[in-house]
């Protein structure tokens, strides 16, 4: 798995002391994941160092967008504090409904003169104006005759991306690359020995999809639903406060015991679902595309009762809940101080960032 990113400035991917940080910004919460990039028996390998996150407030980052820098600013300042983390070199995790990932096929000469040519070529595609958004191009694969190379075009919208930048600089930390939360997520989530997966992450008010070929990502999607979705319809329904209706929604999820709860939740789940087929059966009809095995679910709503046992049934793939920590050496050590100390479960999205610094 190896994607170029958007380059912000010219800082170390890798710390001082040899830890990458993924840093991951979401609705409810920033997350840091601090893992060593290795090699074990000549094989490259991670282990954790550090995991920490800091909630925020409703309204502070809204569908992937900062709206209140000052806010987060301050999230981070007291994430770095609390953990002590002592390295300040980010990598961070960006993602928005209006990201674009398209298969793009361009001509095979060097990477100054294709980042040229980039917006040229993307202009057909991208429906933004083409100086509102970051251009990049991830090459896959170079054609038989050495012409061509297709790979994946990614345009995310400029202003959001430097919004969180800017947030995350107050706090002293030095950006060292943007990439795709949804990039993170494949690597910390993606199966080893699966041939084709779709990699779901259900956030508060996103969804990211990723169907990747061996690690390669093939489609990629950013749905602008989530979690707090299926809380506001219940509140909706039941005339209660979101805050009661989370509650309501953690303690049975989809079997819950009140009829009305449970029908509130699966009916705000149908568009969502009715979406991931969409997707799945796009990838399903593109050329030459094997059969999907998986479907591997991440994220805080991953958590609803009945989930995976509902999206199998929805959209006909054996579905289940992975890990953050699958691909990391010493997750076990790790996960007994996690609980106590490190503040919460890892997200998909800041460990996979991590991760993505050997690429
Ligand atoms: N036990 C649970 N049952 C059902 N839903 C849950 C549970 N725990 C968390 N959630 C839901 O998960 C969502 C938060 O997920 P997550 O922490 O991945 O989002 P985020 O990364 O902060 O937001 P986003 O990625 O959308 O910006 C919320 O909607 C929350 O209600
Ligand atoms: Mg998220």
């Amino acid at each position: 798995m190896k994607h170029r990113q958007v380059g912000v400035n010219r800082v170390g991917i890798i710390n001082p002391d040899g830890h990458a940080i993924g840093l991951d910004i979401g609705a409810t919460a920033v997350r840091a994941a601090i893992l060593a990039p290795g090699t074990m028996d000549g094989r490259p390998s991670v282990t954790v160092h550090g995991i920490g996150q800091v909630e925020l407030a409703s309204g502070v980052v809204v569908k992937g967008e900062v709206r209140e820098p000052d806010s987060l600013t301050a999230a981070l300042k007291q994430l770095w504090a609390t953990h002590k983390f002592e390295c300040r070199n980010v990598i961070l995790g960006m993602a928005n409904p209006q990201v674009l990932v398209r298969d793009l096929s361009v001509p095979n000469i060097d990477a100054e003169r294709r980042a040229k040519a980039l917006p040229f070529q993307a202009k057909e595609v991208v429906a933004l104006p083409i100086e509102d958004v970051v251009l990049d191009f991830s090459p896959l694969e170079t054609s038989a005759d050495g012409e061509t190379l297709h790979g994946l075009l990614v345009a995310t919208p400029r202003r959001p991306i430097l919004a969180a930048v800017n947030a995350v600089e107050r706090a002293k930390l030095r950006v060292a690359r943007v990439d795709l939360a949804s990039f993170g997520t494949l690597r910390a989530i993606a199966g080893e020995r699966l041939s084709v997966e779709a990699v779901i992450d259900l956030g508060a008010h996103l969804t990211t999809i990723v169907i990747h070929n061996h690690g390669v990502p093939r489609l990629v999607r950013t749905l602008a639903r989530g979690g707090d979705d299926l809380t506001a319809n219940i509140a909706d329904r039941l005339s209660i406060e979101p805050s009661q209706a989370e509650l309501l929604k953690r303690q049975g999820g989809l079997d819950h015991e009140d009829p009305e709860v449970a029908r509130a939740l699966v009916d705000s789940l149908r568009p969502l679902l009715a979406e991931i087929r969409t997707s799945v059966g796009y990838f399903r009809s593109s050329r030459g595309s094997a059969p999907i095995e998986r479907i591997s679910l991440t994220g805080g709503g991953a958590n609803l009762r009945g989930i995976a046992t509902a999206m199998s049934d929805q959209i006909g793939l054996p579905t289940s809940v992975v890990d953050p920590l699958q691909h990391v050496r010493n997750r076990l050590a790790s996960k007994e101080v996690r609980g106590a100390e490190m503040g919460g479960a890892p997200s998909a999205v800041s460990v996979g960032l991590a991760m993505g610094a050997a690429a």
